[in-house]
C-alpha cells in the first residue's frame, strides 16, 4: 500500500496536496512550523521538525511511510539533505517537486551571489533602499551594511526585535503580482532587490518590479542538495506515485 509524506511548506505543496485529496490518496502532510497560520490543508497534517535524520528515519518507520515528496522550498536545504539519507536508511522512495529556477532575461540587471554574505557584499556601501526578498531567515548577515534602509515582506509580525536599525516591515503572504510589487517599491523609493533564487511565477513579481523600473536585483543562488529524482508538476510527481522507479 502506497503510504506519502509530502514535506510542504511551499504553493506547490498546497498544490500537490489538493490532488492528492482528490484522488483519495493516504498522504501526510508536513510542516516545519515556521508561520504562526499556515495555510490549511486537505490531508492529515504534522507540524514541527522530526529531529534530523534518524528522527526523520523513526518517523517513516512508525508511519509506513512508502513514499516521501520533498516539496520544501529550494532553500530548505537541511530537511532535503534530511530527506535524502532519512530514506536511503529505510528504503523509502523519494522525489522532490521543485520549480525551475529563474533565469535573467532582457531588461534584467542581475548580480549573481552564490551565499548570503556574498549578496551583503554585493550591495553598495552608500546608504541605499533596499527591498529584502528573503523572508526572516538570514536578516542577521545584512547588520555588516546598517547604512541601508531595508524594506521586509515577512508572512507574521516579527516577535522579536530586528537585527537592522533601519527597516519597514510588510506584512503579506504571496502569491504576488507585478503591478502590486511595482507600486509597492515605488512607494518606498526602492534602489535595490535582494532576492533568493525561488523560481515560480507568484515569486516572479518582485523581478517583473524590478525589471519595468529598471532596479538591480543581486539574486542569491540555491544551496547544493544531494541528488534525488526531481519532478516539475503536480501530473509529474502524480505519475511517479504511481510506477515509481523500482
Ligand atoms: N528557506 C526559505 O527561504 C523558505 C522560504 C519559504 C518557505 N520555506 C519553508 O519553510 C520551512 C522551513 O524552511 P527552512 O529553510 O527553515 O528549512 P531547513 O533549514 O532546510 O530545515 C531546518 C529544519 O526544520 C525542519 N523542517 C524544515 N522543513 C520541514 C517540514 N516541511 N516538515 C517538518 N520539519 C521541517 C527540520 O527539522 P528536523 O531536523 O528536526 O527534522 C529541518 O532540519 C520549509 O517547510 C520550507 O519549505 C522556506
Amino acid at each position: 500500500m502506497t503510504r506519502i509524506l509530502l514535506l510542504g511548506g511551499t504553493t506547490e505543496a498546497s498544490q500537490l496536496a489538493k490532488t492528492l485529496a482528490e484522488t483519495g490518496a493516504d498522504a501526510v502532510f508536513s510542516y516545519a512550523g515556521r508561520t504562526a497560520n499556515p495555510v490549511s490543508q486537505p490531508l492529515p497534517t504534522r507540524v514541527g521538525g522530526f529531529g534530523g535524520v534518524e528522527g526523520l528515519s523513526e518517523y517513516l518507520k512508525a508511519e509506513s511511510i512508502t513514499h516521501v515528496v520533498d516539496a520544501t522550498h529550494p532553500f530548505a536545504a537541511q530537511m532535503s539533505t534530511n530527506a535524502v539519507h532519512a530514506c536511503e536508511a529505510t528504503d523509502v522512495k523519494l522525489c522532490a517537486f521543485e520549480r525551475p529556477a529563474w533565469q535573467a532575461g532582457e531588461g534584467d540587471t542581475w548580480v549573481h551571489a552564490g551565499t548570503i554574505d556574498e549578496a551583503v557584499s554585493a550591495l553598495p556601501d552608500a546608504p541605499a533602499r533596499v527591498f529584502l526578498a528573503i523572508g526572516k531567515q538570514n536578516l542577521t548577515q545584512f547588520a555588516a551594511k546598517p547604512q541601508h534602509h531595508y524594506l521586509l515582506r515577512l508572512v507574521d509580525e516579527p516577535d522579536a526585535p530586528l537585527p537592522l536599525p533601519h527597516t519597514t516591515v510588510e506584512i503579506a503572504r504571496g502569491p504576488f503580482d507585478a503591478a502590486g510589487d511595482t507600486a509597492l517599491m515605488q512607494r518606498h523609493g526602492i534602489t535595490h532587490v535582494v532576492a533568493k533564487n525561488a523560481g515560480g511565477a507568484g515569486a516572479a513579481a518582485k523581478l517583473i518590479a524590478a525589471r519595468t523600473l529598471g532596479l538591480p536585483v543581486i539574486m542569491i543562488g540555491r544551496p547544493d542538495v544531494p541528488a534525488r529524482p526531481i519532478k516539475g508538476s503536480v501530473a509529474e510527481v502524480m505519475a511517479w506515485l504511481s510506477h515509481p522507479p523500482a
